[in-house]
């Protein structure tokens, strides 16, 4: 048994990352059984999930949609936020009914969650019936621990690591469109309120002639678009080469001639006038940056740990707006962290005045275990926090409107990624800049980039119709 260590998770000692090949385990002995996964949280979550899907398939297991029909339960977990843990152990609610009527049954969980030393004593001490716990930094071995499981036994293997890196790791991946590629694992950032570099480890980027050649194969088995992946994608390479910076990867993933390149997450404190320029200067960067701001409140930015002031975040944001045609900048808010008054809350709405972005994901402070803000002074009541949240999303959604009004009448160039959840003889796709439209148009055209000229604007999608090209003659 491997349990997490807080304290080891913390440790950055070595600025060695291996860079191993990751052998798959190929069986038989779960032919024609089958598997349910649910996966939460964030892109590098998601993409985790990719994996997870690669190693059950190689053990001979098809997908099911009906957790009651699974022989293998995965629950791929996030530890960001309390509520991300509520609907985990929400879950298990279930699968210990489930496992009373079908002890066979094998439960794994992975993810961040079981990244937490809490978490893995709660599941040894509460759910005996979960068989099988593994964490992010050994999702390889959920294979090996599969074929060892037995029904009435549990294994925890979770791994606090600092300096890994896995190449050759197969995916089975959700669309065959747009693919997500890992750039650099980990984070060193240590935001007060973040569990991240805790679940996730140190950061260690990978070999950047690794991700051209994945980029490389993408495109050739025909995908459009990539996102390149990281918690903090500019700190990408500092640990390979100090002469090599985030702006260098991405000229190269330009370069593979790939139709589409995206990046999450950006930093504000680090994001170079080089990288600015690389993003302007090719045509297949997409204009969209996802920029954290967090708070508008200088005091606060700094209990957070987040190492810059809101001047600097608004002058980053207005030379990226100056420098990049049409770019479109979204952000992260958290509201009432310990000790944000109502005069650092005013302040924060301040700066999304200025900045007007075009979207947001908004947070109610949720303190994690083991993190320095979990143990600072919290006097503001939930309510209060709640206010703030509501008023904060309303100037949030007026302003996302405001941003997707200015397409009206426009023709941009939207990647059709398949049929309209609302309304099935419409395909969805984003334009460059990320904002999703649903476009009266025939299937044939999923996976083609298409001029569509925009007829509708509302606060979180647009309305477009396809532009048909004119016959000549
Ligand atoms: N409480 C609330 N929000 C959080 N985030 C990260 N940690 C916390 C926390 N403890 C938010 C940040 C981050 C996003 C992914 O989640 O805004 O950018
Ligand atoms: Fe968390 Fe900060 Fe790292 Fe983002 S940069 S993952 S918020 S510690």
């Amino acid at each position: 048994m491997n349990l997490p260590d807080l304290k080891k998770a913390k440790e950055r000692t070595t600025n060695k990352v291996e860079y191993k090949d990751l052998k798959i385990t190929e069986s038989k002995d779960f032919l024609g059984k089958k598997y349910f996964l649910r996966t939460y949280g964030c892109q590098m979550n998601e993409h985790d999930g990719e994996e997870i899907e690669a190693i059950l398939t190689y053990l001979g297991m098809t997908p099911c949609e009906e957790l009651e029909m699974a022989d293998v339960i995965v629950l791929n977990t996030c530890a960001i936020r309390e509520n991300a843990h509520d609907k985990v152990f929400g879950y298990l609610g279930r699968i210990k009914h489930l496992k009373k009527e079908r002890p066979d049954v094998i439960v794994c969980i992975g993810g961040c969650m079981s990244q937490e030393s809490s978490v893995t004593t709660e599941l040894k001490e509460r759910h005996p019936y979960v068989n099988i716990v593994f964490g992010t930094h050994n999702i390889h071995e959920l294979g090996p621990m599969l074929l060892d499981a037995r029904k009435d036994h549990q294994e925890i293997k979770v791994y606090s690591k600092e300096g890994e890196v896995y190449e050759h790791v197969p995916y089975e991946r959700a669309s065959k469109i747009t693919a997500w590629v890992n750039i650099i694992y980990g984070c060193d950032k240590f935001c007060t309120y973040c569990i991240v570099p805790y679940t996730r480890g140190k950061e260690r980027s990978r070999k950047l002639e690794d991700v051209v050649k994945e980029v490389l194969s993408l495109k050739e088995q025909g995908y459009q678009e990539v996102t390149l992946l990281g918690q903090n994608v500019n700190a990408y390479g500092h640990d390979l080469d100090e002469s090599l910076e985030f702006s260098d990867l991405l000229e190269a993933v330009a370069k593979t001639g790939i139709a589409r390149i995206r990046f999450v997450t950006s930093h504000p404190w680090n994001f170079t006038d080089k990288m600015i320029d690389v993003i302007a200067n090719y045509k297949n960067i997409m204009p969209y940056i996802h920029l954290p701001l967090q708070s508008g409140s200088n005091r606060i930015l700094k209990l957070m740990g987040r190492k810059y002031t809101k001047e600097e975040y608004v002058t980053l944001f207005k030379k990226m707006k100056e420098r990049i045609p049409n770019v479109a900048i979204t952000t992260d808010i958290i509201v009432g962290f310990p000790g944000e008054t109502n005069e650092d809350f005013l302040e924060t709405l301040d700066v999304v005045d200025a900045c007007q972005f075009d979207g947001a994901y908004t947070f109610i402070f949720s303190p994690r275990e083991g993190t320095p803000a979990a143990k600072m002074k919290d006097e503001t009541p939930l309510k209060e926090k709640e206010e703030r949240l509501y008023t904060l999303n309303q100037k949030i959604n007026e302003y996302s409107k405001k941003a997707n009004e200015r397409y009206l009448g426009k023709i941009t160039p939207v990647l059709l990624l398949g049929v309209s959840e609302k309304d099935k003889t419409k395909l969805y796709g984003y334009t460059d800049t990320m904002k999703l439209v649903n476009v009266a148009t025939g299937k044939e055209n999923i996976g083609k980039i298409l001029d569509v000229k925009i007829t509708d604007a509302k606060s979180f999608s647009l309305d477009g119709e396809e532009m048909k090209k004119e016959s000549v003659g």
